[in-house]
């Protein structure tokens, strides 16, 4: 379906030529003065230049022309020179009417259907899951879900780092404390055991101890470094220990992002880039691109039109290692060849910004990718305590996912058991996916690219612009559905959404017809907090509408079953929007 505000703007184009004034004048915006009217068009200003003419003239042309179009209720030409309109009730009705009818809502993207790559999650074999990646699975999954609702070919690859020095700290760890497993006997040539040396919880504990010991020890950081060295050129025992580690890793992961309603299409890892580094590297060469530069290998990709230094990207360190770019680079060698997409987007801290930066034009300028692919960065910021300091623990440890979601979900169940009487098993269930809800809309609602302060308290609370608040109102549909289905009598008459019978109505109404607007804008600004923001205010809408109207008690059936058809409407715009924020209602709350 067309827009609604697409389908005014037409009118009134035709208004401005039919008129003699050139049609792209007649652009349609929403109203800045909600209080005068719901949408308005500025046209008349910028025509007033061209055909030196009062504005207020030729807005006063248009506006009387237009006077008898059955869209509008008021169509009028204030000074300076703006054309204020509302909409005919009957229009707008019929506009959601026809939304009901239509597939998806009626939200149509026009544009080329692209086949997208999302890079997101990105966590660290080994290392715990931590609240810095939180935002990336939370922010990635909803851009996946974004586009594939509007009918993107979407590929969500988690893109695991399992290539870096925390293998090798890991596995010199590992030998120092058990130096009797075969992995470390050089002289073995049996198989290796099938059971993982270790389980999560240790290898856990192991990562951390390893990384002070580094800090603190410098041989058994150069021992480390060994081994990962090693571990890189394909030593088969440290190889064996490497498949274990991100074995046991990744199982833990996957029950991580399951909890967190986050799924991966593919669980791609940096290693995987591995072989095609070698390649890459000699074309590049050979290509004149590369080029020495202190002992290493860079790529130069500066421009003129830098405001500031981009320094070269490095493929190789002067001892031959390769680097996060390296990897970076190879990974997008692989993409083209197994998937050739039309975009990647990358859902990374935007701390990283540089390296993507450096990355993507090394990619252009060497042709790793196609010169019409796009490269985007989603950088988001970092979730920081209420001391406005980056989030930690209260016993100033880097937070696990696994607690934060459970320290919110235990939140909303002591809300929830203060106030009601449903039994405990009830109230745990709700809590979680209320808890959920409560998690992603506070991240999601902020600007990705801002830093915002987790405050728990703020985001499981019922009211203002929250998780909760948005899961509240669908609840409340849902409830007076039910009682509704549960009236002895209903309308028995063609059940439909009447035009609106009071101002909060209307407002309800025009909220409804904005979803397809509110869902592109997020997908082409990759700004999930489009949606949220969108939401907020239907639901805003729907709750003044609620306090203003008495549904159940209304006695003109056909206006009730009305009343009910916008509900509907209403529930099923709030439930898709949130099912692509990643999160859903309960039945109660
Ligand atoms: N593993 C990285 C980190 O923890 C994030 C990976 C982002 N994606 C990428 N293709 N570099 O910082």
């Amino acid at each position: 379906m067309k827009k609604l505000i697409d389908l005014i703007t037409e009118t009134v184009e035709q208004g401005f030529s039919a008129c003699g004034y050139e049609a792209s004048l007649g652009k349609v915006t929403l109203s800045n003065r909600p209080d005068l009217c719901e949408y308005q068009c500025n046209g008349a200003m910028a025509g007033a230049k061209l055909y030196k003419k009062a504005p207020i003239m030729i807005a006063q042309d248009v506006a009387v022309r237009l006077e008898n179009e059955s869209c509008f209720e008021e169509i009028t030409a204030v000074p300076p020179g703006f054309i204020n309109i509302k909409l005919s009730g009957e229009f707008l009705s019929g506009y959601l009417r026809e939304m009901e009818e239509a597939d998806r809502l009626g939200v149509s993207y026009e544009g080329k259907k692209e086949k997208i790559v999302i890079d997101y999650g990105g966590p660290n074999v080994a290392k715990p899951l931590h609240v810095g990646h939180l935002r990336s699975a939370i922010i990635g999954e909803s851009m996946k879900r974004l586009f594939r609702f509007l009918g993107h070919e979407v590929i969500g690859d988690v893109h695991l780092g399992d290539w870096g020095l925390q293998m090798g700290l890991i596995i010199e760890e590992l030998k120092e404390r058990r130096p009797e497993l075969p992995y470390f006997d050089e002289g073995y040539t049996g198989e290796y055991p099938e059971e993982p040396p270790f389980t999560i919880g240790e290898l856990e504990e192991i990562y951390p101890a390893a990384s002070a010991k580094a800090k603190a020890d410098e041989a058994f950081a150069k021992k480390a470094h060994d081994a990962t060295y090693k571990l890189q050129r394909g030593d088969r025992g440290y190889m064996a220990v490497w498949n274990h580690i991100l074995n046991v890793s990744v199982a833990d992961l996957k029950k991580n992002y399951e909890k967190l309603n986050v799924t991966f299409d593919i669980w791609k890892k940096e290693s995987d880039a591995q072989p095609y580094i070698p390649a890459m590297i000699e074309k590049m060469k050979e290509e004149g691109f590369a080029h020495e530069s202190q002992g290493a290998l860079v790529v130069d990709v500066k421009e003129e039109t830098d405001t500031k230094e981009i320094p070269p990207c490095i493929l190789l360190k002067s001892d031959g290692a390769t680097l996060y770019s390296t990897t970076d680079l190879a990974t997008l060698v692989e993409r083209e060849k197994l998937f050739a997409p039309d975009r990647v987007l990358y859902v990374v801290d935007k701390r990283q910004e540089l390296h993507f930066t450096q990355v993507f034009r090394c990619a252009k300028k060497t042709g790793i990718v196609r010169p019409e692919t796009k490269l985007d960065f989603l950088g988001f910021g970092t979730m920081n305590g209420k001391d406005g300091k980056p989030f930690k623990t209260r016993d100033g440890g880097v937070m696990r996912l696994e607690y934060l979601i459970r320290e919110i979900s235990d939140a909303v169940y002591d809300k929830i058991m203060e106030n009601r009487t449903v039994s405990e098993e009830e109230a745990r269930d709700t809590a979680s996916v209320i808890g959920l809800a409560a998690l992603k809309y506070g991240d999601l609602s902020n600007q990705a690219s801002k830093d915002y302060i987790f405050d728990v308290d703020r985001f499981i609370a019922f009211e203002g612009n929250t998780g909760p608040y948005i899961l509240y109102t669908i609840v409340r549909i849902k409830s007076i559905q039910a009682r509704y289905n549960a009236l002895e009598s209903r309308w028995e008459g063609k059940a439909e959404i009447l035009p609106a019978a009071t101002e909060s109505e209307k407002e309800l109404q025009l909220q409804v017809s904005r979803v397809s607007d509110a869902l592109l804008a997020a997908a082409s600004e990759q700004a999930p907090h489009k949606i949220c923001q969108y939401i907020y205010e239907l639901a805003e809408a729907f709750n003044r509408f609620y306090h203003e109207t008495k549904i159940m008690a209304e006695e003109d059936g056909e206006r009730q079953a009305s009343y009910i058809c916008l509900l509907g409407l209403v529930r099923r715009v709030l439930e898709t929007c949130i099912d692509i924020l990643g999160f859903e209602a309960p039945d109660r709350m």
